[in-house]
């Protein structure tokens, strides 16, 4: 069966949840502080999916969850696809599906927040066309407060 690009349903958050959560880990355990790692439980990616739900979308096949895509305003918040979806082409379905919802909505530029040192996610935005335009501090969501990490921030011009 094919793939589908679809909004977060609420029985499908758990294991969007458990994508997030996993995917999350794979590639920032070993570059942000423990601190922070520490904060990003598998609880703390479902109480933010049922947040952001409206804004959601993600990839599935065979009712399994491949990858999922939040964005909020002019910017993808959350970029993810499973360990075995990594190097298939269905992360560049994803974020061009955010990427025609934020330009629908409006917006003529796009941004996201890449952790510094996440390489494989940088080389894959580079590869779509977006730019690393400057390294800064953001504070990030967590369910403890906020909390300060420096990231690569990437803009795309939408044509
Ligand atoms: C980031 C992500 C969505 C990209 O999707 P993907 O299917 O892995 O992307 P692609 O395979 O098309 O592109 C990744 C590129 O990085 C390269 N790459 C792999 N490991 C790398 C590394 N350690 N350093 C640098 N580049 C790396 C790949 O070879 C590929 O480049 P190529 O096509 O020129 O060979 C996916 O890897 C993912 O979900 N990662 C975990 C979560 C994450 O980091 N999300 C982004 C948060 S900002």
């Amino acid at each position: 069966m094919s793939i589908e690009i679809i909004e977060l349903s609420t029985d499908l958050i758990p294991p969007t949840a458990e994508l997030w959560h996993a995917g999350w880990h794979d590639a920032h355990a070993a570059i942000v502080p423990d601190e922070l790692t520490e904060l990003r439980t598998l609880d703390s990616f479902a109480t933010r999916l049922k947040k952001y739900a409206a804004t959601t979308r993600i990839a599935v096949r065979d009712g399994q969850v491949l990858g999922l895509c939040v964005v909020l305003k002019d910017e993808i918040n959350q970029m993810y696809v499973s360990a075995q979806a990594r190097g298939t082409g269905l992360a560049a379905d994803l974020i061009q599906n955010g990427e025609l919802r934020i330009r629908d909505a409006g917006h003529e530029t796009a941004w996201l927040a890449c952790a510094v040192g996440n390489d494989r996610a940088a080389r894959f935005y580079e590869k779509r066309g977006w730019v690393n335009a400057r390294t800064e501090t953001l504070r990030f969501e967590t369910q403890d407060g906020s909390y300060p990490l420096e990231i690569w921030r990437f803009e795309k011009t939408l044509n």
